[in-house]
């Protein structure tokens, strides 16, 4: 999920109000790019220390960094909101060392151009991390379309607030509840869709699982997305185990990273704009 950056700009403040004298002190001791001619300083989190456990405050820590004025072919993005997303607990252990700027993609602004592709005023998903600026060639960055539809397809959906849950149907879901106040996750779910479910979207794992599974249709498909009640985990949950809901009803599940369809990323957004309006 997108988080707005105006909160995090507050968190930016105050981390510099705690380690300014550090954070000047790495930034003259950084790499040649302050010695260039500077136009922007860009703020970056930096992971401190490998996360033990729930992630803590002082494993991060911001530094600044000072950057060049685009060249040719290049565009200086701010950032509007950043990524703080649920993979990056089991990521940063795998892909980050201590000291690297946190991975993540965000929604940024074309603030100076020298790249047409990329005129100032339009906004692209970068896979930037969490920094304030960023000079771009280019490379990777997808322009946010706009126009998409407020009609979809029929859905149930729930969240660990009523607020959340009031958005959900804001969003058009068709049924939506709070999985941490109903009596009954099991109960909730067939009340929903007393035939069944066929597609499961599947972000948690876990017991939400559990219960989910023994009410997918014959031939349901489950897409394996995340699993966010397992991460924070130091030794591993047990099941119900999913064999025979999957052999009975004969389900199709499969797992993914969002990154194997990067190259197609344009022509997957227009299309499934195009079966959204066809839907609606
Ligand atoms: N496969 C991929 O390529 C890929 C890419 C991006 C994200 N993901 C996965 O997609 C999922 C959602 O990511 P996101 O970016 O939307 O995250 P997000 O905005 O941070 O939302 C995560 C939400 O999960 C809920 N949650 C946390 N612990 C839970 C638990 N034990 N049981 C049920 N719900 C729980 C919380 O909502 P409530 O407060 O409402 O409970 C939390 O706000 C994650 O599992 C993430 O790992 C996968």
């Amino acid at each position: 999920m997108f988080h707005d950056f105006s909160d995090l700009a507050q968190a930016f403040l105050w981390w510099r109000g705690r380690s300014s004298s550090d954070t000047v002190q790495r930034v003259e001791n950084g790499d040649s790019c302050v010695k260039q001619r500077t136009m922007v300083q860009a703020k970056t989190w930096t992971l401190r220390k490998h996360f033990d456990g729930f992630p803590k405050d002082s494993d991060f820590e911001l530094l600044v960094e000072q950057l060049p004025e685009p060249k040719d072919g290049e565009v200086l993005l701010e950032a509007v909101f950043l990524s703080v997303d649920p993979y990056m607990r089991p990521y940063s252990r795998v892909r980050m060392k201590e000291g690297d700027v946190m991975i993540g993609a965000q929604v940024a602004k074309v603030i100076q151009s020298k790249n047409p592709s990329y005129p100032v005023g339009s906004h692209v998903i970068a896979k930037h991390g969490w920094r304030t600026h960023t000079i771009s060639d280019g490379t990777g960055l997808t322009i946010v379309l706009s126009e998409w539809p407020q009609d979809g397809c029929k859905v149930v959906g729930c969240a660990g607030t009523d607020a959340k849950v009031s958005y959900l149907k804001d969003l058009g879901f068709d049924h939506a509840f709070n999985y941490k106040t109903v009596s009954s996750l099991e109960e909730a779910l067939r009340a929903a869709s007393p035939d069944g479910y066929d597609c499961y979207f599947e972000n948690v794992g876990g017991p939400f699982s559990s219960a989910a599974l023994p009410q997918m249709k014959q031939f349901g498909r489950i897409a394996v997305c995340g699993g966010i009640s397992l991460y924070n985990d130091t030794t591993p949950q047990c099941g119900p185990y999913v064999h025979l809901d999957m052999i009975f009803k004969q389900l199709k599940m499969e797992g993914f990273l969002v990154g194997r369809w990067q190259h197609k990323d344009h022509e997957s957004l227009l299309r499934l704009l195009t079966w959204m309006k066809e839907a609606s």
